[in-house]
């Protein structure tokens, strides 16, 4: 078990040789991470400061190990829903789109996002960036290739968000998978179609350190399951950042256990887990 004395102690280590710093992330998670890595580097903590520091390459591989990179395909069905139907028809109207997807590990909350906005006919006007601060989730991303059997509940929220209406159990639409990807149960994967994997301009990004590093506002930032790694300062001055670069009437979307505290929740309308940038 690491002391809080330890996990300072590593943290201080990593900003003497590096531009990462993970004061304001939150204790408990972070300490477990640490745990983790120590069990699997089979390393004791000084050890493993003493090759941080020396080692770049290996400084690069801790960092990746930090994050915690779980997501899925159409995660929380229930929020592409409202999207579907509560927040993407109001922008039909909009000549582009502009969207953020920041912590988006191995790309599945993009994908989810560019078949939604295909089946509403407005791919071509969306303008995707996605970010992290993890370079292999962001190959990973690109690459577009999942697990097939890891990810078997995908099918079941593609279909909830795709195929079904929830206001409407009559109007079923038959939206084949392969009209996005293709399911080889033999090589046990899933690849997403070319035209969605050449959409994405994918960065790397860190949320602690960088700002909008774009050059545009944004019509709808997504940040899931990320800031919850945060401790309350960061995750505010992290918010401030999106409400300074969401259009007026812009959508922020945090993961279905994130919430805004504090006064930067001022800026914002929460409707169904949605914050919405208030007009001022
Ligand atoms: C649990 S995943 C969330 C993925 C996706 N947004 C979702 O909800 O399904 C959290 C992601 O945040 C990224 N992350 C953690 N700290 C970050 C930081 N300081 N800047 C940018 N991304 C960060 C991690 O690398 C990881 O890929």
């Amino acid at each position: 078990m690491l002391s809080n004395d330890d996990v300072t102690k590593f943290i201080n280590s990593i900003k003497l040789v590096s531009r990462y710093n993970f004061e304001d992330y939150s204790e408990r998670s972070f300490k477990r991470r640490i745990e983790k890595i120590l069990v699997d580097n089979k390393i004791s903590l000084n050890e493993l400061i003493s090759r941080i520091q020396k080692d770049k390459d290996f400084l690069e591989k801790i960092i990746k190990d930090i994050t915690v990179n779980t997501t899925e395909l159409f995660r929380d069905s229930e929020l592409w829903i409202t999207l579907k139907y509560r927040v993407l028809p109001n922008l039909k109207k909009n000549k582009s789109i502009f969207i953020w997807h920041a912590g988006c590990s191995s790309g599945q909350e993009v994908y989810s996002m560019l078949i939604l906005l295909n089946e509403l006919d407005m791919f071509d006007k969306a303008k995707v960036f996605a970010t992290d601060i993890n370079t292999d989730m962001l190959e990973s991303a690109k690459r577009g290739v999942y697990r097939y059997r890891f990810n078997l509940n995908y099918l079941d929220n593609f279909d909830k968000v795709i195929k079904e209406n929830p206001y409407n159990y009559e109007d079923v639409k038959d939206v084949p998978y392969s009209k996005y990807f293709e399911i080889d149960k033999a090589k046990d994967s899933v690849t997403m179609a070319k035209f969605l994997r050449d959409k994405t301009i994918y960065r790397k990004h860190d949320l602690v350190n960088d700002k909008n590093i774009f050059y545009s506002k944004f019509d709808i930032i997504f940040c899931r399951n990320v800031i919850i790694y945060f401790n309350n300062k960061l995750q505010n001055r992290v918010i401030e950042m999106f409400s300074n670069n969401l259009y007026r009437d812009g959508h922020l979307i945090l993961g279905a256990h994130e919430s805004i505290l504090g006064a930067v929740a001022n800026n914002f309308e929460r409707t169904k887990g949605l914050y919405k940038k208030k007009a001022f």
